[in-house]
């Protein structure tokens, strides 16, 4: 079983980009966002809240399901397609896209963006249904897939079995990818073999749409200029602790995650 190391607080702070007097929008980076759809708006939602929270200046959303966007994030850009998009320097793509075709044109544009992504639920369904998910591995912009246990079994043909650090592995290997393998203990593979546990997850985000939430995150935290192994290693970090907050006061809900993000955020100096 290889090395796993434990994140952090003090990883995430020395990682975290510093607001200063010459910080502006543009130059604290822009996420764009292919999520959700008229079928499933709430990923939309979610994974944009998710992004809100993080260090960028701006978001882009690029989906079907803009009107629910701009109703509960009036602060971002909505366009329907990611070819309108304009300039991003990440995009999220997946939680709630869809599997037909459109949702397969809109993948294969977002993965033709020179940026870092974040490949999760649809889009990792699609990368099946596709056979693409080891046609990725000469993309030049660094790529993170975000599975849970059968998300990972559909692109892997197996189960993570009982070594996550090590299915893990694996996958990021085949694939030429970061792999953050969600879960109780959530798990972060790189593609030349270094894997991050991450220690502050909690049973209270076992609940729809964190996921999302977490996809969200993570994009900001690439558009920010984060290395995609820092990027998913700090998202699962804060995101964990998210829920911890959001648990203090009752019954946690994804939108509940993303809300405590903000208190979570504060307490970096
Ligand atoms: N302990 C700690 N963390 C957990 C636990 C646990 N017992 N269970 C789940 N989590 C965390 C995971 O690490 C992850 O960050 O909660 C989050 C759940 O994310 P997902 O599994 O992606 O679930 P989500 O997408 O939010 O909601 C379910 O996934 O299978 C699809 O279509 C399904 O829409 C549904 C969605
Ligand atoms: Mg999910």
């Amino acid at each position: 079983s290889p090395a796993l190391r434990v994140t952090e607080w003090s990883d995430v702070v020395d990682w975290w980009p510093q607001l200063g007097p010459a910080s502006e929008k543009y130059n604290r980076g822009v996420v764009g966002l292919a999520t959700g759809s008229a079928t499933y708006p709430g990923a939309a939602v979610l994974s944009v809240a998710g992004a809100l929270a993080g260090p960028t200046g701006m978001i882009r959303y690029a989906g079907g399901a803009r009107a629910e966007v701009l109703h509960h994030h009036p602060s971002v850009i909505a366009t329907g397609r990611v070819a309108d998009a304009g300039r991003v320097q990440a995009w999220v793509c997946g939680a709630g896209l869809g599997t037909g075709k459109e949702a397969a044109a809109e993948l294969r544009a977002v993965l033709a963006a020179p940026v870092p992504v974040v490949l999760d639920a649809d889009a990792l369904t699609l990368l099946v249904d596709g056979k693409m998910a080891d046609r990725l591995r000469d993309r030049d912009a660094p790529i993170v897939v975000t599975p849970h246990d059968r998300e990972y079994t559909r692109l892997c043909g197996e189960t993570p079995g009982a070594d996550r650090a090590a299915a893990t592995l694996r996958l990021a290997a085949w694939m030429n990818a970061v792999v953050l393998l969600k879960g109780d203990r959530t798990v972060i593979g790189t593609p030349d073999g270094r894997a991050y546990v991450n220690p502050t997850g909690t049973a209270a985000l076992a609940t729809g749409g964190t996921g999302d939430v977490l996809a969200g995150l993570l994009g900001s935290l690439l558009a920010a200029g984060l290395p995609a192994d820092r990027a998913a290693t700090a998202a699962a970090y804060l995101h964990g602790l998210a829920g911890r907050e959001a648990a203090r006061t009752g019954p946690v809900t994804a939108p509940d995650v993303a809300t405590a993000l903000r208190p979570v955020l504060a307490r970096l100096p």
